[in-house]
């Protein structure tokens, strides 16, 4: 596609051009270079240059992740309307501090070598059950699953529990989307419903076999520090908990996905890569920076300020285009290229400041050990099908990805 300069004059992120979702990447560069700070119809700007990107991300005294505002026209006084303003990441100080502090001890590295192993396990599991096929689709048998266990591992949820867990989170999520229609709201509100009940029954059973809990277990711990008087209510570590499976699910799979679909698409760098596995920390670092999981973050400004040039009045909502920032040639030497060696790599794929990705560590430990043992395993892994996208703005989503294994 050709860059143009009236591109971003047209572009709304509520209503993307025709294959927006299949290369966002042609748009992103056209609103970064001619439109640094893109107007949309509801009043709302896009945000797309890398220093623009990381000031706001970083600076919460005068951008805000508060939705309360933003969400009672959305959600009315309904189920998710509750969950998605408990949570911590669409919270400001204090609350969101307050949140940030008791989960801070899970994402120690202590923790993280308890969880490798299991994460190893079940990679392994579910390649050996891939091998006996020889046919592995990416998403559905793999990049799923993997992040999908370890977040009912740190839930403490049994394991013949864990089949409704991702219906309710992509009914949750879906309720987010800008073009959500009314049944998708009442599905996702009838899931928060559902999800809650089950955590409460779950909190009791805890309660009844305390001896049961594992040293990982983040709703068990809140529980505990719940009842010491950590001033966090049920109902909030219970929200918190429904957020973390959402956090941490799509977007890893996303990693793992997209990891995949570059490596295919980049059989040079594949081979550099399984030449050579010292380099999957960089690997992994570029994939996160070339299809960014989260595309688009958000924030509201809550000062009178100058962003990219332009003045903006307090209370102006800003899209946060991490996509864009990530690959803006200020910053990155040739942007579009996919180098698994690239060093440094300074990506916003995890955000910054105060909301910076909690489980980053997490995630970059269960796509290391997924490409590692898939790579080992399966060298001459080949694509055995196209790459099928969803129709999705905020998230990179991958739906479909078969592959042979050999
Ligand atoms: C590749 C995978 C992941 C990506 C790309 C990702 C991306 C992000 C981003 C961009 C934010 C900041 C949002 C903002 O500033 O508004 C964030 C926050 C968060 N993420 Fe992740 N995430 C990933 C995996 C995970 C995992 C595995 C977990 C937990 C198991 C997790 C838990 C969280 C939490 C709790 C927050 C909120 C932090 C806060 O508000 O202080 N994430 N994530």
């Amino acid at each position: 596609m050709t860059l143009t300069a009236d591109m971003p004059s047209r572009f709304v992120l509520a209503a993307p051009p025709p294959g927006f979702a299949a290369d966002p990447y042609p748009h992103l560069a056209a609103l970064r270079e001619h439109a640094p700070l893109c107007a949309q119809p509801d009043g709302s700007w896009i945000v797309s240059r890398y220093d623009d990107v990381r000031e706001v991300l970083t600076d919460a005294e005068r951008f805000s992740s508060d939705k309360q505002v933003d969400f009672r026209p959305k959600f009315g006084d309904s189920p998710l309307y509750e969950h998605h303003t408990m949570s911590l990441v669409f919270n400001d100080a204090p609350y969101h501090t307050r949140v940030r502090k008791l989960l801070a001890p899970f994402f120690a590295a202590q923790t993280l070598r308890r969880l490798q192993d299991r994460v190893a396990q079940m990679v392994d599991e579910l390649l050996d059950r891939a091998a006996d096929r020889g046919t592995l689709d990416i998403v559905g048998e793999f990049a799923i699953a993997v992040p999908l266990n370890l977040v009912g591992d740190l839930l403490g949820v049994p394991r013949e529990e864990r089949e409704p867990l991702r219906e309710w989170a992509n009914l949750i999520l879906g309720g987010l989307d800008p073009q959500r229609t009314p049944e998708q709201l009442a599905a996702g509100n009838r899931a928060v419903e559902d999800f809650k009940a089950y955590l409460r029954e779950l909190i009791r059973w805890k309660r009844a076999h305390p001896a049961q809990a594992q040293d990982t277990d983040i709703l068990w711990a809140l529980i505990q520090s719940h009842d010491a008087g950590s001033g966090l209510s049920e109902l909030e570590i219970i929200h918190n908990s429904i957020f973390m499976l959402n956090a941490g699910h799509d977007t890893t799979a996303s990693l793992i996905a997209n990891g995949i679909d570059l490596l295919l698409r980049h059989p040079d760098q594949c081979a550099r890569l399984a030449a050579d596995p010292t380099l999957m920390r960089t690997a992994i670092e570029e994939m996160l920076r070339a299809e960014s999981p989260l595309q688009f973050g958000n924030r509201r400004s809550r000062v009178p300020l100058t962003l990219a040039g332009e003045q903006l009045p307090a209370g102006t909502f800003l899209h946060v285009a991490i996509a864009a920032a990530n690959r803006d040639p200020r910053v990155f030497a040739d942007p579009d290229r996919f180098d698994v060696g690239r060093d440094p790599n300074r990506h916003l794929a995890f955000g910054h400041g105060a909301h910076f990705c909690a489980g980053n560590a997490v995630a970059r430990m269960e796509a290391n050990i997924a490409f590692t043992q898939l790579l080992a395993r399966f060298p001459g892994l080949v694509r055995a099908g196209p790459t099928v996208r969803a129709e999705r703005t905020r998230f990179r989503v991958i739906e479909r990805l078969p592959v042979r294994l050999c």
